[in-house]
Parts: structure tokens; sequence; C-alpha cells
């Protein structure tokens, strides 16, 4: 029968372009041209009309039959393709594991910081607040409001960067002070410590620093006396440099402060017996304090006669240099990785 012959033909046809598709485009090319609706496999059934009724159920056989191979035929060469380009997307994006890794640089905190963090903690825990400042000041809150009047013989020692006559960067983190009782109007107790930059014009050496930082305390409240400053400077030096360390206080000058005093610690390194550390002395100088000046208490909105209170101010970078027998204070800034991860933890 002719339309059985042609049904193989076409079979064997379609067989062996499929087979020789180099590609899925050509492999579709070849599903379109004959297993597609309008595909030559659906025109062989128009054939059908003129098969004598006793040969239809062949050619329909054939006609099924021809699709089957083809549609088998295809799905085989689309899988065959299709797992040849997942192997070429594997070998092309192959990872190494036995490449060294790239590891990233460690960051540390600057000591600088430990420090501020280490201090903070202690007096968070006794209930004070931490309080920012800001670094451009004003005349007025730098030094007027803290008893250092314009023509005052202390400000030569803080001469620092004018950005005009009234604005300059600040020498001391007391402003802190005036502006916390300033906030607060006179009529509630602060206990509070601003860590900060403080800055001052100064040639830079293994000692001195243009920048450095500082941290203010500041107690108000009533009836505080001299007896609550030495309990709360001990405490704070027994938890920053250990149990056994004691205190010394020196009668000093501070315009903000009457009485004044410097804090000695008892040397940690020989325990007071006297070492290069402590230069022979057996303590060691870390902070200024004193009793707010009354004065400084009124000029800043308290009662003097109602309040009263304590103050005192740490050099952040001293504690460190002590702590950690760092040698030359511009390390602090130089931001040199090699430094920092030297100082980790402490
Ligand atoms: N502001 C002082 C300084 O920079 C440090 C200081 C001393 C702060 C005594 C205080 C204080 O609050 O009571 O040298």
């Amino acid at each position: 029968m002719e339309a059985i012959e042609q049904a193989k033909t076409l079979e064997a046809k379609a067989l062996s372009e499929i087979e020789n598709s180099g590609d899925e485009v050509s492999l579709e090319r070849a599903f379109n041209a004959y297993l597609s609706k309008k595909g030559q496999i659906a025109g062989l059934m128009s054939l059908m009309k003129d098969i004598p009724p006793e040969d239809k159920a062949i050619f329909g056989q054939a006609v099924n039959g021809a699709k089957k191979m083809i549609g088998e035929a295809y799905e085989a060469k689309r899988k065959e393709f299709e797992g040849k380009a997942l192997s070429e997307k594997l070998a092309t994006e192959k990872i190494d594991i036995s490449l060294p890794g790239a590891t990233l640089a460690q960051g540390h905190i600057n000591p600088y910081y430990q420090i501020i963090d280490e201090v903070s903690d202690i007096f968070l825990d006794m209930g004070y607040e931490v309080v920012e400042g800001r670094d451009v000041e004003t005349d007025h809150y730098n030094f007027e409001l803290l008893n250092v009047p314009k023509d005052h013989p202390s400000r030569d020692m803080q001469d620092t960067f004018y950005i005009s006559d009234e604005l300059l960067l600040r020498t001391q983190t007391s402003a802190a002070q005036a502006h916390t009782m300033g906030e607060r109007k006179g009529l509630s107790p602060i206990r509070m410590i601003c860590p900060g930059k403080a800055y001052r014009r100064d040639d830079d050496d293994m000692t001195h620093s243009h920048q450095f930082a500082q941290i203010e305390g500041l107690v108000v409240d009533k009836n505080i006396s001299i007896a609550n400053l030495k309990a709360t400077l001990d405490l704070f030096v027994k938890k920053m440099f250990g149990e056994k360390r004691e205190i010394r206080l020196r009668s000093s000058y501070f315009p903000f402060t009457e009485p004044s005093v410097e804090v000695d610690v008892s040397c940690f390194n020989c325990g007071g017996k006297g070492c290069s550390m402590c230069k022979g002395t057996g303590w060691i100088e870390i902070l200024g304090a004193g009793m707010v000046n009354p004065k400084v208490l009124e000029m800043c909105g308290y009662d003097s006669k109602v309040w009263s209170g304590f103050a005192f101010g740490v050099g952040v970078e001293r504690v460190a240099i002590l702590r950690y027998g760092i040698d030359d204070i511009r390390r602090f800034y130089q931001n040199d990785a090699r430094f920092l991860k030297d100082y980790i933890g402490k």
C-alpha cells in the first residue's frame, strides 16, 4: 500500500534528521516539521479518506507507530543536549576547592576605644549616664562657664584651633559639664560621664598630641562631699587597675573646682615600692578632680546653697598607655593595623 510506504519513508527521514541534528535549534526545527499539529505526520492523516476501509486500521497504526518512534527519538535527543549543556556548565564553573581562600583582614577596636568602653561600663554600673559632648564648642561653654574668663592665665595652657573668636575645638571635655547643668536647669541631680576628643595647639611628639581624649565626670546632688569623690574614684581605680590599687589625693588647682586635687594611683608595676614606671615614687598620676566650684554651679543654673558636686577628668591615652605599655601617643591615631592587633583584648 502506497500510503503506508509513504508513512515509513517519512518516519525514516524524520528519525535521521533528528539523529543528525547538531544542536537544539535544528532539533526543534525537526520537531516542528514532523510532529507539530501542522507537521508532516499530522498531514499523513489527510490520506486516510482515500484508503479502502479494510486498510484504514493498518494505515492508522503505521502513522501512530511513526509518531511514537519520532517522538521518542526527539525526547532522547533533547535529553542528550540537556545533559551536554549541563556538563559544559559544570566544567566551566568548576571551583577548585584546593585553592587557598581569600582571607579578609580582621579589624580591631582601637585600644583608645577599649578604654572608653571599659570606663563607661564601670560608671554605667554605678548609675551614671553617658552624655555626648561636641567637638566644636563656644568660648562660653569651653571657658567662661567653667570660671575661665578671657584674661585668665590658665588659658595659655589651653590654646586651641579657633574657628572664629567665639568658636573653637574644645580644649577639654569639661565643657560638657556646663551643657548638662544648663539642660537640667538647676532642677535635678546629675550623674554623668562624657567621653570625647579634646584639642590643643601642641607640637606632636611621643608624649604630646594636638588631639587626645578625655572622660569627664560630673555628679551634682544635695550633700555631696569630697568623701563621695574619694570613694567613687577609689572604686573606679580598683575596677580599672585592680583590687590592690590605692589612690592618693594631692591638692591642685583647676578654675572650675574648689578645692581641686590631682589623683595618683599606687604603681601597678611595682606595687608602690618604686620603679622606673612611677619614677621611683610608687605613685602614678592619672586624673584631675575636685568639688565643683560654687561659682560654676551658679553660672550653670544650680543654687550653690542647695546643691554641691564633684567632677573629674581622666586622660584616655594616659590610661591606655599605662595599661598597655604603649610607647608613643601618636600610635592611637595612625590606625596601623599591626598596632591595633597587638593590643586587642589585653
Ligand atoms: N579639664 C581638665 C584638663 O583638661 C581635667 C579636669 C580636672 C576635669 C579637674 C575636671 C576636673 O572635671 O574636676 O586638664
